[in-house]
């Protein structure tokens, strides 16, 4: 027995070197915490008065950190926060506050920070959740790991618009909880208090999203009264929990829309092999109707009017990837038309669509996210440019458009616009091009022969066609005249990212910047004998000036 009460201590004292704790009590707006991508993940749990408490796994450096990131906790000034920490309390003891984040001189001037697109401040991120339009401000909310620049720990970041161009990041908006950390998901406004969540003339925006625990995905929802600020999540959440029915872990991603002519509330859901619809109308109980399978993560559904007609309206349901399909939908169940199309290909994933965009507009705008790496940045992920979608009648019938919307337009200034120039002469004229780190280049070419041609940056090719086998790309494209020899491409350049819209939006290719390092030629056309049609250079403004 003696023996046992003298190893208690000892005991205690090596439990600790691998537990520790602090409280803090919080007077200024933001914990910094450093990084190191050499640490392996740790859990630590905060705990404060009057929040659920939380738990994030880190990779918390004890001396030298590759980055810092951080935490607002303004909404606990003055409450004491308990920091628990499966790791040691040196590296703990790093963990400061202040009013400023770590690194806060060079925000937005990071070298490879994108100079056009959203990037969050410090972390990583990949879908957009949640997009939605409310008192002339676009939200974006987003899959974010505020703890370090890879996956992990998914919460819901925030950042607010008037242009859907220049970004405001806020705080935090949804913290993992006991049901698990927050996947994707979508939000609306119950204009008609549905949910009975309304106060007064505010009507309640509701996200709903995903939870997801190591076993389950479950679909949730919480509500704000203050624009998107705070949150207040359901008291009897899961809404759904779908796993025995599927078989399945994999039930994700609620996106969830209006039924105005059988005034129901309809839910996409991504089940397994598909996407699933439920429906409701009080936004709490959901009835499952139907299933459509052939996609992944994700799910989309919206109606668009062909050609612009108002009389003649598709249903447009796609999911992760760039594929879609067309057809008919009754508020119960969706039927394709037709075949599988794709709109785009390369590195956009988990593109969502805005709700609630007033009448008055009645654009269908959409924002995906850039699975780009940026490289040894304390931020990871982009957002790609906001486009909108259209339906267009084609030779083959109604297809998706996409195209960067008319409010981008204010960051592009022409500089240079030529025409019928050979392609070793527009290679000649762009040289003075070669080092800009942001440009968009307009062109329209005209191929000599049914092979090969294109266009590149340092050796990558942003233009690759190869009308023999009919490959754009790496991807099949037939042009809607089958024997044009012509193409056009608008092409956004930034310091991570190449986005290339071909004609008008048909198709678009989504690229991460990676030059060849020993490649010269810079831009660079290519092709037996191409004419270059059409050439403009534009210079870029960034957002973040
Ligand atoms: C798609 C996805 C979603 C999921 C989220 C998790 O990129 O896998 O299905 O909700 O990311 O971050």
């Amino acid at each position: 027995m003696k023996r046992y009460i003298l190893l208690f201590p000892i005991l205690l004292a090596y439990l600790s070197l691998f537990s520790a704790e602090i409280t803090l009590t919080i007077n200024k707006k933001y914990l910094n915490f450093p990084i190191s991508q050499q640490e392996g993940r740790k859990k630590m749990q905060f705990i404060a008065d009057g929040v659920e408490p939380w738990s994030v796994v880190v990779r918390l450096a004890d001396s030298e950190e590759d980055y810092w990131v951080f935490y607002d906790v303004s909404h606990l000034k003055g409450k004491n926060l308990k920091i628990n920490f499966d790791g040691d309390e040196t590296a703990l003891n790093r963990i400061y506050q202040s009013d400023e984040i770590q690194g806060h001189e060079s925000l937005y001037k990071e070298e490879n920070r994108p100079q056009f697109h959203f990037s969050t401040k410090r972390g990583w991120i990949n879908d957009p959740n949640g997009l939605i339009y409310y008192d002339g401000e676009y939200h974006l909310f987003y899959q974010h790991n505020p703890m370090e620049r890879e996956w992990e720990n998914m919460h819901w970041g925030h950042a607010v618009s008037k242009d859907l161009i220049h970004w405001e990041e806020l705080p935090t908006a949804l913290y993992p909880d006991k049901l698990g950390t927050m996947f994707s998901g979508s939000a609306i406004m119950d204009y008609n208090n549905s949910a009975g969540y309304n106060k007064g003339k505010e009507p309640a925006m509701i996200a709903f999203y995903t939870a997801a625990s190591s076993d389950r995905q479950v679909q949730c929802m919480a509500y704000s009264l203050d624009k998107g600020r705070t949150w207040t999540k359901y008291d009897k959440n899961p809404l759904i929990d779908s796993k025995e029915k599927w078989n399945s872990q994999d039930t994700r991603d609620p996106k969830v829309i209006w039924y105005e002519p059988s005034k129901h509330w309809v839910m996409v859901l991504n089940e397994r092999d598909g996407h699933s619809i439920y429906t409701s109308t009080d936004l709490k109980d959901w009835n499952y109707e139907s299933h459509v399978s052939g996609f992944w993560e994700c799910p989309e559904l919206f109606e668009l009017s062909v050609d612009g007609d108002p009389n003649n309206k598709k249903w447009v349901m796609y999911g992760a990837t760039g594929t879609y399909m067309i057809g008919s939908f009754d508020g119960k169940v969706f039927t394709p038309e037709n075949g599988k199309y794709f709109y785009n290909s390369g590195h956009l994933y988990a593109a969502q669509t805005y709700s609630n965009i007033p009448d008055s507009d009645g654009r269908r705008i959409q924002i995906g996210w850039g699975r780009i790496p940026q490289g040894d940045m304390p931020f990871n992920g982009m957002m790609m440019l906001p486009t909108v979608l259209s339906l267009k009648t084609t030779k083959d019938g109604p297809r998706l458009f996409s195209e960067p919307i008319k409010e981008t337009e204010k960051l592009f200034t022409k500089i240079d616009s030529w025409k019928n120039l050979s392609s070793g002469k527009a290679n000649d004229l762009l040289k003075k091009y070669n080092s800009h780190d942001k440009l968009r280049i307009k062109t329209r070419i005209k191929l000599s022969h049914a092979t090969d041609a294109g266009f590149n940056l340092y050796g990558q090719r942003m233009i690759s066609y190869d009308m023999n086998s009919n490959m754009l790309n790496g991807m099949f494209f037939s042009p809607e005249d089958p024997t044009s020899m012509e193409l056009t491409a608008d092409i956004y350049i930034d310091r991570t990212s190449i986005e290339v819209f071909f004609n008008h939006g048909i198709y678009t290719s989504y690229l991460g910047r990676t030059p060849d390092p020993n490649n010269k030629e810079g831009l660079h056309f290519w092709g037996n004998n191409i004419e270059i049609l059409d050439l403009e250079v534009y210079e870029v403004k960034s957002i973040w000036e």
